[in-house]
């Protein structure tokens, strides 16, 4: 049987998702921060793109030690956005153009103002007292984002756990009260329309019993063996599961640190409970753990990691695509080149967007948005870029440690949607609530789309050249030159057709040789970051995807 062959076309795979960070994406109410009337208006735009669905990173009540990720309501809106009302108006439209919507489910933690944390801190005689990880002595862990795993706190004296920041307490998911209060949160969104979930360090929800120290000497992720894939994670899985079952719902994971072969338990077989998964391999070509540590840019690195997720989910697992979300710097500033800002852009796309997937595009990369550079710690706001700053590296330089930060921060992926080049690039009428981006004249949507061979156009193209094509979609994968710095070759094959992405990663203009047997026939050149091409010869950053029939 072909490789192809066997598939149930679930509805997922034909599709491409936009994620939508809602606070910088549009000010539709003129407060300086974007909300969901903005949402609203843009619907079209996103549309416009070639995506069939939008994943909102969480609109839920907040107070924002982590932008959302710490939610104090996870039935409501947050106020800076709107209301429910306004979110069911977004809904309803995004449903009538056709698109699907998928919502952050962040489980793992809650905020530390969420009822059931100031509850569980009173006392524990209370209801909610086990909702949350409670000890009288703290093990080794280090969270992920402030310090110790381990907050003492007065009210209830004790400590309690939590793998990210102070104020995102991590639930217990060993109570089965809590587990009914995922259901009933699933069941809410669920009900009201929404298609499926993105569901947050979802593999980091069931710890190992006991709780047992980490390895001492590894810093930040030493209690990781103990908290990732714990023992009951595929139960619990299952167990929400069933409740998207009942629905024709779709559900993604993230799973940082994540094995392609702890992946596959969660992607197939019994123990089958998400349809994709978010994994973090191929974000490290230019570090190690994302933020820590920075290493030059290794295309060799890059492509393994492509190619490892590709062979290994190959007739049994869907792969989820990305190369930007909240969470990451930039791409362009990262794995392409500010200075070929144009080429790199529309490159960067074609090598993830026609691999074996679901592509995901983060607000702003499909217009070429770049890291932000502040001149100071103290304007940047996320979380982990400060503990880091304050940390690690502090023998070094002040100039040298900022530069850790313009590299890694998670804020450059957080500044104000560039729309046009008018005051604060179109994203408010007022100042916004973070800095926006000084190269905003240059790119923003309003000049990209009067551009034939801009990078919003580029990626229209690509989405829709992806969308038409069985062999895009469903075909076959495989690498070529694995070993070649420079150049990411890779096949697409369905039946008698093949499509052949080729992609230069690099300032020089290069020779670019055809697979041997590709050698005599004639492909069709259905795409190109150039204007005409140079036959063998590969300008900087050139990229182009050849058509064959066989
Ligand atoms: C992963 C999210 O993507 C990130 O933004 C957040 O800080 C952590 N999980 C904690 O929720």
């Amino acid at each position: 049987m072909g490789e192809t062959e066997g598939y149930k076309k679930d509805w997922y795979k034909q599709m491409s998702f936009y994620q939508i960070w809602v606070r910088s994406f549009a000010d539709g109410n003129g407060d300086g921060i974007g909300d969901l009337y903005g949402v609203y208006d843009k619907l079209e735009y996103v549309k416009s793109l070639g995506v069939d669905g939008i994943w909102f990173s969480p609109v839920y009540p907040s107070p924002n030690a982590d932008y959302g990720y710490d939610i104090s309501d996870y039935k409501d809106i947050h106020p800076d956005f709107g209301t429910l009302d306004q979110f069911k108006k977004v809904l309803e439209k995004a449903h009538s153009l056709g698109l699907k919507i998928i919502m952050d489910l962040v489980v793992n933690h809650t905020s530390d103002e969420h009822p059931w944390f100031k509850e569980s801190r009173k006392g524990k005689d209370n209801p909610y007292s086990d909702y949350y990880i409670w000890r009288d002595e703290p093990n080794n862990w280090d969270s992920l984002f402030e310090g110790k795993a381990w907050e003492y706190d007065e009210q209830r004296g004790q400590y309690y756990l939590h793998i990210f920041a102070k104020k995102q307490p991590d639930l217990n998911m060993d109570n089965p009260k809590v587990r009914e209060e995922v259901e009933s949160i699933m069941r809410f969104w669920l009900d009201m329309g929404v298609d499926g979930f993105r569901e947050d360090v979802i593999n980091f929800i069931s710890k190992k019993e006991g709780l047992p120290n980490g390895l001492p000497f590894i810093p930040a992720v030493n209690g990781m063996p103990h908290y990732k894939d714990g023992p009951h994670i595929h139960e619990y899985m299952a167990q929400f599961r069933k409740v998207c079952n009942e629905y024709d719902c779709f559900q993604i994971g993230e799973g940082p640190m994540t094995t392609v072969n702890s992946a596959l338990k969660y992607l197939t077989g019994p123990t089958k409970s998400l349809d994709m998964m978010i994994s973090f391999d191929h974000m490290m070509a230019d570090c190690v753990y994302t933020e820590y540590v920075h290493r030059p840019f290794s295309l060799v690195k890059l492509k393994k990691a492509f190619s490892k997720w590709q062979y290994a989910l190959a007739g049994k697992a869907w792969n989820s695509l990305y190369l930007e979300n909240h969470d990451h710097p930039r791409i362009i500033s990262r794995y392409g080149s500010e200075k070929y800002w144009r080429e790199s852009g529309t490159m960067l796309a074609a090598s993830f967007l026609f691999q074996r997937g679901t592509p995901f595009i983060y607000q702003g990369q499909e217009i070429g948005m770049t890291n932000i550079r502040l001149r100071s710690i103290h304007q940047y706001v996320d979380v982990s870029s400060k503990t880091n700053y304050h940390t690690y590296h502090l023998k070094e330089k002040t100039s040298k440690r900022m530069h850790r930060i313009h590299l890694s921060s998670r804020d450059s992926a957080r500044t104000p949607m560039q729309w046009n080049d008018h005051k604060y690039a179109g994203f408010s009428t007022v100042r916004p609530w973070f800095y926006v981006n000084p190269n905003y004249k240059m790119v923003n949507v309003a000049a990209e789309e009067n551009d034939k061979l801009s990078i919003l156009n580029f990626y229209r193209k690509c989405l829709n050249l992806r969308k038409h094509s069985k062999a895009l979609l469903y075909g076959s994968y495989k690498e070529y030159y694995p070993k070649d710095k420079f150049i990411y070759v890779y096949e697409r094959a369905y039946k008698n057709i093949r499509y052949l992405i080729i992609c230069s990663f690099t300032s020089l203009t290069l020779t670019v040789r055809i697979p041997t047997e590709y050698e005599g026939k004639k492909g069709e050149l259905v795409l190109c970051n150039y204007r005409g091409h140079a036959g063998e010869l590969y300008r900087p950053y050139e990229c182009r995807v050849y058509r064959y029939k066989v």
